[in-house]
């Protein structure tokens, strides 16, 4: 038997990997605190969780799914995002359904790059935009995301050959890792980047409804004619607690999600229609107040990282958007080696910055997804071994 060249192109899913330790160290009889993953810990909805039991009893549902999306679910999306951004869509022609975004970013990737082809993709990031880049055998040129420049890439860096093969660029704010987030004067500038080059600016907007302190988190379609050249993936997972469920969407430009569409129809058959409708319930009925009400739980959360960091010798801003934070490493470790001894002598998983990218080197990213006594606990067992810088 032999695997696919391509294969060889990425390593192995990062958070596989970080499982795997944690799952080795629980093993020994570890009581490992997990703030490696960024997978909400609180349950869904409840609304949402008794409309799915409903819709799943509807033998009409147990049949293939519409290709194109559940209709209802479509239309209550472009809904949001006309109450919520101020955006009009087609909910017909300008929103796809997906099974979660991180399918809709790696078919995107099948859509627009071809062998040779170049994806510029910011560093450190969500693993997928790169390993999918190169599984289609594309490069992906990196566009470093650095603390002195908050966190938003130089665009006009990118070299004139590189501009010239590019066909995608991918971004995404508020930001995994860094927890930054963008205004729209930035994303302003990235849509004229886009439409200079002819490239399609992919903009995930996982962690849009993630903020704090008063900061709201736009969406690229908010820039006046970004639908020429933009599309962005919009995901249920993060805000409303269900990332278990797959469903998201990208909206915007109607070419781009044509294309979309054609590889996601040879490739898959979408979402169980009962779990879309559960979708469409959560999107419906009082999004905003669990939204709020979930931010508030990660801003606790945040202000007690912050100050049991601070103890520490960390003087951070505090994020205002996702629900991590990236954290500089103390002197004399790198990433691997202070996420290595967290866990062998503290029981914290946390992913090494590198994971993300080489310039995520010198950071460790801390996923606030557990309840308060856990992580008073782990920043506690973290006292005993470390100081910064
Ligand atoms: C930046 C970013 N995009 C996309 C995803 C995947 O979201 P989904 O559950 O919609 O596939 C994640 C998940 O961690 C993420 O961090």
């Amino acid at each position: 038997m032999r695997t696919a060249e391509r294969l060889n192109s990425i390593g192995p899913y990062l958070f596989a990997e970080l499982d795997s330790r944690r799952q080795q160290a629980v093993a020994r009889g570890v009581d490992i605190i997990n703030l490696g993953v960024g997978d909400p810990d609180r349950p869904s909805p409840e609304h949402v969780v008794r409309r799915l039991c409903r819709e799943a009893h509807d033998p009409r549902h147990h049949r293939y799914p519409p290709y194109d999306g559940l209709a209802a679910l479509r239309q209550a999306l472009a809904g949001w995002y006309a109450q919520r951004f101020g955006v009009d869509l087609d909910p017909d022609a300008e929103v796809r359904v997906l099974i979660g975004s991180k399918e809709g970013l790696s078919h995107l990737c099948w859509a627009f790059v071809d062998p040779g082809d170049v994806a510029l993709v910011p560093d450190p990031a969500y693993p997928v935009y790169r390993a999918q880049t190169l599984l289609c055998g594309g490069a992906a040129h990196p566009l470093p995301l650095k603390a002195e420049r908050d966190f938003l890439p130089d665009l006009e860096a990118v070299p004139e050959a590189v501009r010239a093969k590019a066909t995608i660029m991918f971004l995404n704010y508020p930001n995994n890792p860094t927890a930054a987030t963008a205004d729209l004067g930035f994303f302003e500038r990235a849509v004229a980047f886009c439409r200079r080059h002819d490239l399609l600016l992919c903009h995930d907007a996982a962690y849009v409804e993630m903020t704090y302190d008063g900061c709201v988190a736009p969406s690229v379609l908010q820039v006046p004619g970004a639908r020429d050249v933009a599309v962005e993936t919009y995901s249920l997972s993060k805000p409303f607690n269900m990332t278990g469920w797959r469903v998201a969407f990208a909206v915007g430009n109607r070419q781009a999600l044509q294309a979309l569409h054609r590889v996601k129809t040879n490739t898959d058959s979408g979402q169980f229609t009962a779990v879309q409708a559960a979708g469409e319930e959560a999107l419906r009925n009082h999004p905003r107040e669990f939204i709020e009400r979930m931010n508030a739980v990660y801003q606790r959360r945040r202000d007690l990282a912050l100050e049991a960091l601070e103890a520490l010798g960390w003087r951070l801003p505090a994020p205002r958007g996702t629900f991590y934070v990236w954290l500089p490493v103390p002197r004399n470790y790198n990433s691997l080696s202070f996420a290595g001894m967290l866990l062998e002598k503290a029981g914290v998983l946390v992913s090494p910055g590198s994971a993300f990218g080489r310039h995520g080197e010198g950071y460790v990213r801390l996923s606030l997804t557990v309840d308060e006594d856990r992580l008073v606990e782990a920043l506690s067992r973290m006292r005993a071994h470390v100081r910064y810088p």
